[in-house]
C-alpha cells in the first residue's frame, strides 16, 4: 500500500527555508514507530535535510540527477513509475514522507493519508501540501499522541 505521511499547519503548510518548522519529540516518535520496517519515500531536497537513511527503512529518494552517493538503505531513481514499479516488488508499505513536490507527484497514487495536525500557523512557511490532497478521502481514526498533536488517519472513499 502507498500511504502518505506528513505534519501539517493549520494552512497546510509543511516547510520553511528547507527544514522542518518545529520540533515536536511526539511526531518524531509517532514517524519512526508509523514508518519502521517500511520503504519510505522521498524528495532529494527533504533527503539533504535528513542527511543519511532513516534506519531500519528502505530509503528511496526520488531525483532527476542520479548521481547521488550510493549508500546503504538508499535507492535513487529518477521518476515516478520506476517508483510504482519497485512499489509492486515490496513485500513492506511504502511511505511518501515528502517533501512538497513528492506529496504532489506521489498524489494520485496515495491510498491513505496519515496527518498530524500541528496547532501553529507558521509565518513565512514557504512549502504546503498540495491544494485539495484530501479530496476523496475520508477520516477513518483519530489519535492524541502527545505534545497536543492529533493524527489523523484517512481513506479514498
Ligand atoms: N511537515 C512534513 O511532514 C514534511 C515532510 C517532508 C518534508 N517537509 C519539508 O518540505 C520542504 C521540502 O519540500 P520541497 O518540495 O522543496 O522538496 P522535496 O519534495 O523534498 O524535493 C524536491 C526534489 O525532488 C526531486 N523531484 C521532485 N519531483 C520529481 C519527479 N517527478 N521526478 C524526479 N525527481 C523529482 C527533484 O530533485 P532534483 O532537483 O535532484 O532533480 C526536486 O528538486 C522542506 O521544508 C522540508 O522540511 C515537511
Amino acid at each position: 500500500m502507498i500511504i502518505g505521511i506528513a505534519a501539517v499547519d493549520r494552512k497546510n503548510a509543511i516547510g520553511k527555508g528547507g527544514k522542518l518548522p518545529w520540533h515536536y519529540s511526539a511526531d518524531m516518535k509517532f514517524f519512526r514507530e508509523t514508518t519502521t520496517g517500511h520503504a519510505v519515500v522521498m524528495g532529494r531536497k527533504t533527503w539533504l535535510t535528513i542527511g543519511k537513511p532513516l534506519k531500519d527503512r528502505l530509503n528511496i529518494v526520488l531525483s532527476r540527477d542520479p548521481n547521488i552517493e550510493p549508500q546503504d538503505s538508499l535507492l535513487v531513481l529518477t521518476d515516478v513509475d520506476s517508483v510504482i514499479s519497485f512499489n509492486n516488488s515490496l513485500t513492506t508499505d511504502l511511505f511518501v514522507i515528502g517533501g512538497a513536490q513528492i506529496y504532489q507527484a506521489f498524489q494520485p497514487h496515495i491510498e491513505k493519508w496519515i496527518i498530524t495536525e500541528v496547532p501553529l500557523t507558521v509565518s513565512g512557511a514557504d512549502a504546503f501540501m498540495p491544494e485539495g490532497y484530501l479530496d476523496g478521502f475520508k477520516e477513518v481514526d483519530s489519535k492524541s499522541i502527545g505534545d497536543d498533536l492529533v493524527v489523523k488517519f484517512y481513506e479514498r472513499g
